[in-house]
C-alpha cells in the first residue's frame, strides 16, 4: 500500500468542560475515500478543523508525507493540498463561477499592470468544470446558483487548487436526490484521479454506497475502524450508539379523529395561481413531501402566518381562522418548526436553555416575573428528553454540534402544548440514534391528540413515518397517498407531476 498522505496520532482536543476527542489516530492513504460516522457531538468537525488548521489540538502529533508538522495553521494545511466543501458555503455571491474558482490566483496577462486574463480564467474554470460534468457554465453569477451547483464550484475550487485530500462535512445533507447521486459521482472521479475524500454523513447508506473504509467516532474516540466488505448500515449504527437500534417506526395508536386544521382553496404569495386544499386531523402524522422547490416551505410558513395567504380559507377545530401572524398561530397552538435552524429557529448567542425555553416565556411568568427555577426545570427536562449534548444548559448553543442545534429547535416547541405540529425538514443532519428518538416523539404526540405535518425530502423517513402523504408538485397537491399506497415510485410520479403508479 502506498505511504499514508497523512498522519493524526493521540489528537485530543479540550474545550470548557467538553473532551471533543480524546486519542484520535486517524490516517489518510492517497486515493482513498474515507467514511467518517457518528453520533451529533462525536468529534467528526472538530477533528477536521483541525485537519484545516481552523482549530489547534490540545495533544497529538500531524504527519503530512512523513513530515511532523507543528502548530498546523489554515494556509499550511491548504498548502498541503487539503480543501473543504463546507456546508456554509464560502463563495461570493456577487462574483461569477469563475472568479469564484480562482478567486486571489486569477490568471493575469503580460505586461505591466498585470490585469485579469479573464478569457483565460473563464478557459479554465470551463475545464474545470467540465471534469466534474457541471450543468453550468463560468459565467453564471454564483447567486443564481442552487446550492448543489455551489458546492461544485466549491470542488472545482479545491481541483484547481491541486488538492490531495476533499473533506466533505455533510455535504448532502440540504441535496435532492439527484443531486446527490451527481455529487458522490463527483466523489468517485475524485478517488479515480488519486485524490482522497473524506466524507462525513448521516445518510448511512450513502456511506456504505461510497466508502472505502469507515471510522466511527463515539465521543470524541475511534470505536471502530470497518474495511469495505464490513460496512453496512447496521454495523455502523452498533457502534456509533454502542448497542442495537430498536425499531424505528411505530404505528398510531388509535385511527385519526375529526379535522384539527383545513384548508380550502389556500392561495401563497409566492404562487398566487396554485390553489391548496389539504385536512390533518387528530392523531395523524401527514407527510407532505415533493422535490425541492415544489412549495412545501412555503406552505408552511403560510399555515404559520409568517407570509399572508393571498386566497383561501383555514379552518381550525371547525371554525375559520385569521392566521396574520406567528403570534396568532402561536396562540391558536399552531406551531412550525423550521427548516433553518440557524436563521429562523434559534438565536445563536443565546444559551440552550434560553432557546428552548424563549417562545413560551409567558408559561414561566408570575406576577409579571420569570420564575427562573421553572425555566430552568423545563430546560433541563428537554435536555434530558432528546439527549442533547452540551456540560449544561447555560452553554451559548452556537457552540453546540450541528445536530444538537436542531435537537433544541425541537425542544423549544415540543416544550410547549401544541395542537398542530408543522415540521419542515426535522431531522436534517440528525444522527440516527436521535432521529428515532424524534419519531417516537412525534408518534407521542400525535397519539395525545396532535396534528403533525411532516415535510420531508427524506423518502425512507417520509414513508416510514407518515400515516397519509400529500405530494406537492409546482404549487399544487398532486395527489394523496394513503399508507398502504406509499411507495419512493408512487411519490416520485406525483412529484414530477405524473399521476401516482
Ligand atoms: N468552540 C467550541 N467550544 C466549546 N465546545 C465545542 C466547540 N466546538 C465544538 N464543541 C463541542 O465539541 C463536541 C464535538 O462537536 P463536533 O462539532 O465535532 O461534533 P460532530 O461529530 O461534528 O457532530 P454533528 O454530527 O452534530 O455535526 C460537542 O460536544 C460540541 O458541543
Ligand atoms: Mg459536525
Amino acid at each position: 500500500m502506498a505511504a499514508p498522505f497523512l498522519t493524526m496520532t493521540g489528537i485530543c482536543k479540550q474545550y470548557p468542560g467538553v473532551r471533543a476527542l480524546d486519542g484520535v489516530t486517524f490516517v489518510v492513504s492517497p486515493g482513498e475515500v474515507i467514511g467518517l460516522v457518528g453520533e451529533n457531538g462525536a468529534g467528526k468537525s472538530t477533528l477536521m478543523k483541525i485537519l484545516g488548521g481552523v482549530t489547534t489540538p490540545t495533544e497529538g502529533m500531524i504527519e503530512i508525507d512523513g513530515a511532523g508538522i507543528e502548530g498546523l495553521t489554515v494556509n499550511a494545511s491548504m498548502e498541503a493540498g487539503i480543501a473543504f466543501v463546507h456546508q456554509e458555503l464560502n463563495l461570493f455571491d456577487n462574483l461569477d463561477v469563475a472568479a469564484n474558482i480562482f478567486i486571489g490566483r486569477e490568471p493575469t496577462r503580460a505586461g505591466l499592470l498585470r490585469l485579469v486574463d479573464d478569457a483565460a480564467l473563464h478557459r479554465q474554470a470551463r475545464s474545470l468544470l467540465d471534469q466534474l460534468g457541471a450543468d453550468f457554465g463560468p459565467e453564471r453569477p454564483v447567486a443564481e446558483l442552487s446550492l448543489a451547483q455551489m458546492q461544485l464550484v466549491e470542488i472545482a475550487k479545491a481541483l484547481s487548487l491541486k488538492a490531495r485530500l476533499v473533506i466533505m462535512d455533510e455535504p448532502t445533507s440540504s441535496l435532492t436526490a439527484s443531486e446527490t447521486e451527481r455529487l458522490l459521482a463527483v466523489v468517485s472521479r475524485l478517488r479515480a484521479d488519486g485524490v482522497s475524500v473524506i466524507f462525513i454523513s448521516h445518510r448511512l447508506a450513502e456511506v456504505e454506497h461510497l466508502a472505502d473504509r469507515v471510522v466511527v467516532l463515539r465521543d470524541g474516540r475511534t470505536v471502530a475502524e470497518l474495511a469495505r466488505g464490513e460496512i453496512d448500515a447496521a454495523t455502523m449504527i452498533r457502534h456509533m450508539i454502542g448497542r442495537e437500534l430498536k425499531t424505528v417506526y411505530r404505528p398510531p395508536a388509535a385511527p385519526p379523529g375529526e379535522p384539527i386544521i383545513e384548508l380550502s382553496g389556500l392561495r401563497t404569495v409566492y404562487r398566487p395561481q396554485a390553489a391548496v386544499s389539504l385536512v390533518v386531523r387528530r392523531g395523524e402524522i401527514l407527510g407532505l413531501a415533493g422535490l425541492v422547490g415544489s412549495g412545501r416551505t412555503e406552505l408552511a410558513r403560510t399555515m404559520f402566518g409568517l407570509d399572508r395567504a393571498v386566497a383561501g380559507k383555514i379552518g381550525l377545530a371547525g371554525s375559520k381562522v385569521e392566521i396574520g401572524s406567528p403570534g396568532d398561530a402561536i396562540e391558536r397552538g399552531v406551531y412550525l418548526v423550521p427548516e433553518d435552524r440557524k436563521r429562523s429557529g434559534l438565536i445563536i448567542d443565546f444559551s440552550v436553555g434560553d432557546n428552548i425555553t424563549l417562545a413560551n416565556l409567558p408559561a414561566y411568568a408570575r406576577f409579571g416575573l420569570i420564575d427562573a427555577v421553572r425555566e430552568l426545570d423545563q430546560a433541563k427536562a428537554q435536555r434530558a428528553r432528546l439527549e442533547i449534548r452540551c456540560p449544561d444548559t447555560t452553554v451559548r448553543v452556537g457552540l453546540l454540534s450541528g445536530g444538537n442545534q436542531q435537537k433544541v429547535v425541537l425542544a423549544k416547541w415540543l416544550s410547549m402544548a401544541p395542537r398542530l405540529l408543522i415540521f419542515d425538514e426535522p431531522t436534517r443532519g440528525i444522527d440516527v440514534g436521535a432521529k428515532a428518538e424524534i419519531y417516537r416523539l412525534m408518534r407521542e404526540f400525535s397519539d395525545s391528540g396532535v396534528g403533525i405535518l411532516m415535510i420531508s425530502s427524506d423518502m425512507e423517513e417520509v414513508i416510514g413515518v407518515s400515516d397519509r402523504v400529500a405530494v406537492m408538485h409546482e404549487g399544487r397537491i398532486a395527489g394523496f397517498l394513503e399508507r398502504h399506497e406509499l411507495s419512493e415510485r408512487a411519490i416520485l410520479s406525483l412529484a414530477i407531476g405524473r399521476s401516482a403508479t
